[in-house]
């Protein structure tokens, strides 16, 4: 399915969902339902679910293939055992909702999203997608993208925000860009890459509807 056409169903409310079946249009569709099922490029399957309190060991060994260089942009050193507990504790908690993706038992990719939960940032969320390298480019980062939102909709979020790196993450800012997100700001030479030099920081925003249909 080419993106222009998965934008169009998404537009329409029509959006093809798990198990490879045309799920009614969001009103109809209260929640999110798992495992999904869903088609990468050269036909591999991917299955996607919510992260759970034993999955520990899975996201272990999927950071530990992840290269450094992409794990520096993290807002958290997830090879640290006590970050990682602490991490698990706000995903227990709900201040963090994450899902996985696992191909044959393995995690392939990531997607996590922020809440606040209280207070003047309330209604944003953030997220963060990781890919395994192997499988990028395949769509996989589309379909953790659309759950996301999913998701973000489900918690009556307004507004979705991602925070990338101009020149690092070009590839992930054109990424959102086909789901409406927008620059929102540009904090320049904010960040600093693995080498030391001073990169741009792109807050990409998202404003989200009720559901899709208010599209
Ligand atoms: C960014 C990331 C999650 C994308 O995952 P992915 O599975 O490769 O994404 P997709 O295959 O769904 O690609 C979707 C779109 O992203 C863009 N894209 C992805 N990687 C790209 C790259 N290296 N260069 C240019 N565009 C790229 C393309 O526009 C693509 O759309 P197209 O296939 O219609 O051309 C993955 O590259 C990754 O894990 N990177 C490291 C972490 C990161 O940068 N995270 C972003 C924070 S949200």
């Amino acid at each position: 399915m080419g993106m222009a056409t998965l934008t169009a169903l998404l537009r329409t409310g029509s959006f093809l969902s798990f198990r490879g079946r045309l799920i009614p249009p969001a009103k109809e569709v209260e929640t999110v339902r798992y495992p999904k099922e869903c088609v990468l490029k050269e036909c591999v399957e991917a299955v996607i679910r919510p992260l759970e309190p034993g999955d520990r060991p899975l996201l272990d060994a999927f950071y530990s293939r992840i290269p450094e260089s992409d794990r520096w942009f993290m807002n958290y050193d997830v090879m640290d055992t006590a970050v990682m507990d602490t991490w698990f504790d706000a995903v227990e908690k709900g201040s963090i909702c994450s899902i996985l993706a696992l191909c044959n038992e393995t995690v392939v990719g990531q997607g996590s999203l922020y809440l606040r939960g209280f207070g003047a940032t309330r209604h944003v969320g953030r997220f963060r997608i990781v890919v395994l390298p192997e499988y990028r480019q395949m769509r996989l980062g589309t379909w953790l993208l659309l759950d996301l939102i999913q998701l973000a909709m489900d918690q009556g979020l307004e507004m979705l925000r991602a925070d990338l790196v101009a020149g690092v993450e070009d590839g992930a800012i054109e990424a959102v860009k086909k789901f409406d997100f927008f620059k929102f700001a540009e904090l320049k030479e904010y960040m600093m890459d693995i080498q030391g030099n001073r990169q741009d920081m792109v807050i990409m925003v998202k404003r989200l509807h009720k559901e899709w249909s208010d599209f």
